[in-house]
């Protein structure tokens, strides 16, 4: 048995902060100089240094200076193939994907072109401090299977799965929903459960998908209900609109996952920008995520998620953050943060009685502001509820796996190391406002340069050299 401490200022959240507004702080908790205490890989202990010190006579301690630990990043969307296809310009979703994306993503047939592609995958995440990530594959085997073997090496806990697309796309990317079937079967019999990782079977879009492929994965949630279901939802209005002609029984996007019993605890949706306040009542009652992709949803144009309307305390829906990369612009949270907070205060405009009397919403509004309580809440803790693996991680409780981030708040462009330390004078933060307040900073102005450590199962993976 191994046994480690690690000493620092630890920053993590034991509720929902949207739960507390106007006193978010108590949805954090906060230690100045703490200890958290591994034994293979799981959290055993976790408290103020000076309480828990004396009770671990002789424990090897590493001691992370001037920084801020959080929980790892979960990213609750993201595209592995995708690697490649950063910052591919000028299209909306559908003719993105026709141009960019397909293209690139059959190169992953290849197994030594997918084995690359899923190294610098990897270590890209963990130099975002993105520890955990729920992945789309590609429609080929060997890319899923390269994925979960590279994510078992570095002994990181994955959500994946063979992407099925069997229609609305060239004839040189579709499967067929049988061979789909026969494929997700197996992938679940090797990977799911095995070591850290998770099976998700994955319908890329139901626009991708005929009624058959649609059918084989609801037969594939009731064959396997352990599994997780993971696809876009109410991205574009153009896709919208193909789908609901090729639907006509259905009056909704959502409605279409729900005729193929798909829809409950474990299922989540990319995107959801244009779901409706209804979509968003029978998500929240069947406990349904939706993943908020904010760099995405702006760079193809796809439009504002309402993240006000989806935190309504009176249907909540749950909600993990994704880059949604390649097509979101960027595999950083710290960036998902950053524009997500943008996108709250551009509906703050719409929703301003002032233009639009009548418009008004002043509790949607007050909703929509992403402090760094529900920013950080939401790519930690709240992403793993929002993906329901937060029995297993999300903060530092004891009996979560170890995996954390330890971030320099004077990581980012050159005016931010003057303006943070400046609030400080050098010092660390000595109460939850002053660590909130840093967080805001590396939120809005810092970048990856923010992310000093990564550490998986209380194992060093990343440092930033
Ligand atoms: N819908 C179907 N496939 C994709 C994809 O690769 N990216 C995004 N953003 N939306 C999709
Ligand atoms: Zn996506």
């Amino acid at each position: 048995m191994s046994t480690i401490g690690i000493r620092g200022t630890f920053f993590d959240f034991i509720d929902d902060p949207w739960k507390h507004i106007g006193r978010e702080q108590d949805a954090a908790r906060f230690h100045a100089d703490g200890l958290l205490v591994v034994q293979d890989g799981v959290i055993a202990d976790f408290g103020p240094y000076g309480q828990l010190a004396p009770k671990h006579p002789g424990l090897e301690i590493t001691h992370i200076k001037d920084r801020l630990i959080l929980p790892g990043f979960i990213d609750g969307h993201i595209h592995l193939p995708q690697t490649r296809v950063l910052g591919a310009y000028g299209e909306q979703l559908l003719p993105w994907l026709n141009k960019w994306v397909f293209p690139e993503e059959v190169k992953y047939k290849d197994r030594d072109y997918a084995r690359e592609g899923v190294t610098r995958f990897f270590d890209t995440l963990l130099a975002s401090g993105t520890t955990t990530c729920q992945a789309f594959t590609t429609t080929f085997k060997v890319t899923t299977e390269e994925l979960f073997e590279e994510a078992s090496r570095r002994n990181m806990r994955v959500i994946a799965g063979l992407t099925g697309i069997d229609r609305n796309a060239p004839d040189y990317f579709v499967d067929t929903a049988d061979n789909f079937y026969r494929d997700t079967v197996e992938l679940i019999g090797r990977y799911h459960r095995n070591g850290r990782n998770l099976y998700a079977i994955t319908p890329r879009f139901a626009m991708g998908s005929s009624e058959e492929m649609l059918a084989r994965c609801e037969q594939l949630k009731k064959e396997y209900p352990d599994c997780w279901v993971n696809t876009h939802i109410s991205e574009n209005p153009a896709e919208i609109r193909t789908l609901l002609d090729l639907h006509q029984d259905c009056t909704d996007y959502l409605g279409v996952y729900e005729k193929y019993g798909l829809v409950g605890p474990k299922f989540s949706g990319g995107h959801g920008v244009w779901l409706s306040n209804d979509e968003f009542r029978r998500m929240s009652r069947k406990g349904a995520a939706v993943v908020f992709c904010p760099c995405s949803n702006l760079f193809l144009g796809s439009g504002l998620f309402r993240l006000g309307r989806a935190t309504d305390p009176n249907c909540r829906v749950r909600m993990s953050f994704g880059s949604d990369m390649g097509g979101g612009n960027r595999f950083s949270l710290l960036a998902t943060l950053d524009d997500a907070y943008k996108v709250g205060m551009c509906n703050n405009t719409l929703l301003d009685g002032s233009v639009n009397p009548g418009h008004q919403d002043l509790a949607e509004a007050e909703r929509n502001k992403l402090s760094p309580y529900r920013g950080f809440w939401s790519v930690t803790l709240g992403g793993a509820e929002g993906l329901y693996i937060d029995d297993l991680l999300g903060n530092f409780d004891p009996g979560k796996e170890a995996d954390f981030v330890a971030l320099d708040w004077n990581g980012g462009p050159m005016a931010m190391s003057w303006h943070q330390s400046l609030a400080y004078e050098g010092e660390g933060p000595a109460t939850v406002e002053e660590a909130a307040n840093l967080l805001f900073g590396i939120m809005m102005v810092g970048d990856d340069r923010a992310v000093d450590e990564t550490w998986i199962m209380g194992k060093r993976l990343y440092k930033k050299s």
